[in-house]
């Protein structure tokens, strides 16, 4: 052991250049990698924290166990190419111009990158053998969230075009084992999203993907692999990890017999290939992954923080978001100006403070039939333009918002008429229509500035602090005549599409850097961490019934934070919900309401008021708290819910509790809690009062944080009403000399014992 091995590693890159290796140090977890004799990268650990370099193994190749076993295939290669002797999960395909087919990657160097914010990062250059190729593996540490994010850098040095047919962002390897592990993946449908799916690992690859040309409301690029416990250990390690690309995208997760775990993914190889001209360079998506000590609530409160600090538009990520009042659940297309007053009124008096114009309001849009990409309001609807209707919403107090779908075209549409070869399509196939429309190539030039043109002009004549930015089909027929015409790879057009959207939304952010935007695709079907970078907000699902929520909203936030998951109370159960179970439900993420509010008793729109007036106070908390799934919807077949939101400081928390059917009636066990102070005195207040008879009233409002998290709240509903549902807040307190309080909301008693 040489001295530099003996030193204690802190959180940073650590370099061993004598024995080429380097381990990625975060608050509590080692990635450690190194180049064997013969050049190849390989990962030596990924999990909890390691001491000393000394604690590593010498980078070296597996032994081979058989022919058909080879080094090559056991090895966990940092980025394993289609090339030798490699049958296990691969990141690459390429071809040579001469046809060759084989990749033969050698480490070259090194680069430390300084430290920026709490980033620091490393780069690695490797080079083909034999082929003018190199190949950059770039890692990002987030040393306080315990992830490493991943991308690769294709570079083309020679004078001939390489092609490219799969360029993945990463492998990952979990530790060797034969512990058994659950993989997690979030699947869903339109109106059904994030529904969490949970296996067991078996031997054989499970394969995600996106073949749609966004994100997808099907899959998300998203996963987590559980191991069971180890004796003494309370919650499972996990392993997680989150891909951010808003287009088609695959990742597969290999467990073979010998008990290797491997993740790759990226951009999808289907239907995918990539001209590689001489001199020219490919980036991949970054593929951020992660470890937790601390079970499934411990990963999603990592990459929660990472969007917050990292990911989110610097613009809005310390705003509060705003409460929002959104018109389509209440009008659809039948969108004028009068009516969106009369709206607007109403959500003003609810205390709402951004009101937003859903479809229906450009030219000619009357269904869903006419109209995209004729971006200017229609005059039969507006006769004095956007100006009136923004001005009163304004003196309302509230700020206005517009939705738009700019990728789309109506067959239907004068855009349409002018450009009918800016749409995808084959010259000898028809063009598939899905909801009346067909999809603009954003690869291309003429096809952005257009619609730079017109989105910056509705921005720049009107006062729009909001665009609500839809997509409402996938991607068909993906042909590009005239790419193809100039020699160009018309498969490519899969990821010019997705840059041309990122280059669309950052050029309006550039001209209107106040400017907010709320990603939507049908609902959650463009909700991922690249698109997250330029807009602010997600659209969690057209499915607003709060039953369905808490099930689609418990898997949203596995991987996206409450501050971007958009939720409204609509009129969606409104018969047989009570108005408190739905605001609770909403008031999980960014509340909004989307019901209509002409409708609305006056009962109802006090209630709501008050609502809204309570989720002003504790957004902060709602937002940018630590989040924590109490109770899994998911896991009680939608009976049972609870999510608990803690301050950083940890001194405040929110319980949302629900109960949706009590077929027995009875009484629900205690619920435990999580993050507090154990040696804290917590003050527990309902807000607003607790459904009928709550045993609340008869036990002391006063608990300490160790009594809450080891004996947990008492039961506070027992009742037989369905869908019962509470809110508290726990609010730490000092305890006076002698370990006693006074209760505020306990007139009958003098002071109540402190229990800790
Ligand atoms: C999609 C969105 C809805 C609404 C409609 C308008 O379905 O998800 O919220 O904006 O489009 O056509």
């Amino acid at each position: 052991m040489n001295d530099l091995s003996s030193v204690m590693m802190e959180p940073g890159i650590v370099a061993d250049q004598s024995r080429s290796l380097w381990a990625l140090v975060t608050e509590h977890s080692t990635y450690a990698l190194g180049v064997t004799k013969e050049g190849l990268v390989i990962n030596l650990h990924w999990g909890p924290r390691l001491a000393t370099l000394a604690d590593l193994p010498d980078p070296c190749l597996a032994l081979t166990h058989s022919s058909h076993d080879p080094a090559l295939t056991s090895i966990a290669e940092e980025y394993p190419g289609f090339g030798g002797l490699r049958y296990g999960e691969l990141a690459a395909q390429v071809v040579f111009a001469d046809g060759v087919r084989d990749l033969d990657l050698c480490y070259e160097r090194a680069e430390l990158l300084p430290v920026k914010a709490s980033l620091s990062g490393l780069t690695l250059y490797l080079r083909d053998r034999h082929y003018p190729l190199t190949l950059l593996l770039r890692y990002q540490l987030d040393l306080a969230n315990d992830l490493i994010i991943r991308s690769a850098v294709w570079r083309n040095e020679g004078d001939e075009p390489i092609r490219l047919e799969r360029a993945f962002s990463a492998a990952w390897h979990l530790p060797h084992s034969f512990a058994s592990r659950t993989l997690t993946t979030l699947a869903g449908q339109w109106a059904g999203e994030s529904q969490i799916q949970r296996r067991p690992l078996v031997a054989g690859t499970a394969l995600i993907e996106s073949r749609r040309g966004i994100t997808s409301l099907n899959a998300a690029p998203w996963l987590a692999i559980e191991s069971e416990p180890m004796p003494g250990q309370l919650a499972p390690e996990v392993y997680f990890a989150s891909l951010a690309w808003s287009g088609n995208w695959m990742i597969r997760v290999n467990y073979d017999v010998t008990g290797k775990t491997t993740v790759v993914g990226g951009i999808s190889e289907h239907d995918f290939a990539w001209q590689l001209a001489a001199g020219e360079t490919f980036t991949t998506p970054d593929f951020v992954a992660g470890f937790a000590d601390d079970g499934l609530n411990g990963a999603r409160q990592r990459l929660h923080r990472y969007v917050r600090e990292t990911v989110l538009p610097t613009s809005q990520a310390l705003q509060p978001r705003p409460v929002l009042y959104n018109s389509w659940e209440a009008t659809t297309f039948d969108v004028s100006e009068q009516g969106q007053i009369e709206l607007a009124e109403l959500a003003a008096r609810l205390g709402v403070e951004l009101f937003v114009v859903d479809d229906g309001w450009f030219m000619r849009r009357v269904s869903d039939t006419t109209g995209l990409g004729d971006w200017r309001p229609d005059p039969r609807k507006f006769p004095r333009g956007l100006g009136p209707l923004i001005e009163r919403v304004h003196d309302l107090g509230m700020a206005f918002g517009l939705w738009v779908e700019p990728e789309m075209v109506n067959p239907d549409s004068e855009l349409y008429r002018a450009h009918p070869d800016w749409a995808y399509a084959f010259p000898t196939r028809a063009r598939s229509e899905a909801r009346n429309q067909l999809v603009l190539n954003l690869g291309r030039e003429d096809v952005r500035n257009y619609l730079f043109e017109a989105l910056n002009r509705l921005l720049t004549e009107y006062s729009i602090a909001y665009l609500k930015w839809d997509m409402n089909r996938p991607i068909s027929e993906p042909g590009w005549a005239d790419y193809l015409a100039q020699g160009g790879e018309a498969r490519e057009l899969w990821v010019r599409h997705t840059h041309g959207v990122y280059a669309l939304m950052d050029a309006l952010r550039a001209h209107h850097p106040s400017l907010s935007i709320e990603s939507c695709a049908s609902g959650g079907g463009r909700a991922d961490l690249a698109i997250l970078r330029r807009t602010d907000q997600v659209w969690t699902s057209d499915n607003t019934h709060p039953e369905a929520r808490l099930l689609i909203q418990e898997g949203f936030s596995l991987a996206l934070p409450a501050r971007v998951m958009g939720a409204w109370v609509t009129d969606a159960g409104r018969r047989q919900v009570p108005l408190a179970f739905r605001f609770h439900v909403a008031m999980l993420g960014a509340l909004g309401v989307g019901g209509n509010l002409i409708h609305w008793s006056a009962e109802e729109m006090d209630e709501a008021a008050s609502w809204i007036a309570i989720y002003k106070q504790i957004r902060h908390l709602v937002q940018d708290g630590e989040q924590s799934w109490l109770l899994s919807p998911h896991a009680t077949h939608g009976q049972f819910a609870a999510v608990q939101y803690t301050s950083q400081a940890r001194d405040q928390a929110l319980v949302f509790f629900f109960w949706r059917d009590q077929v027995f009636g009875g009484s629900h066990p205690p619920l435990r809690l999580c993050h507090l102070k154990p040696n804290a005195v917590y003050r527990i207040e309902p807000l607003r009062a607790l459904p009928t008879a709550s045993p609340l009233q008869e036990y002391p409002a006063v608990l300490s944080g160790a009594a809450l998290m080891a004996t947990g709240l008492p039961p506070l509903l027992d009742n037989w009403q369905t869908h019962a549902s509470y809110l508290v807040k726990l609010t730490e307190i000092t305890v006076p000399p002698g370990g006693s309080v006074r209760t505020e909301n306990k007139p009958r008693a003098e002071s109540l014992p402190v229990v800790y």
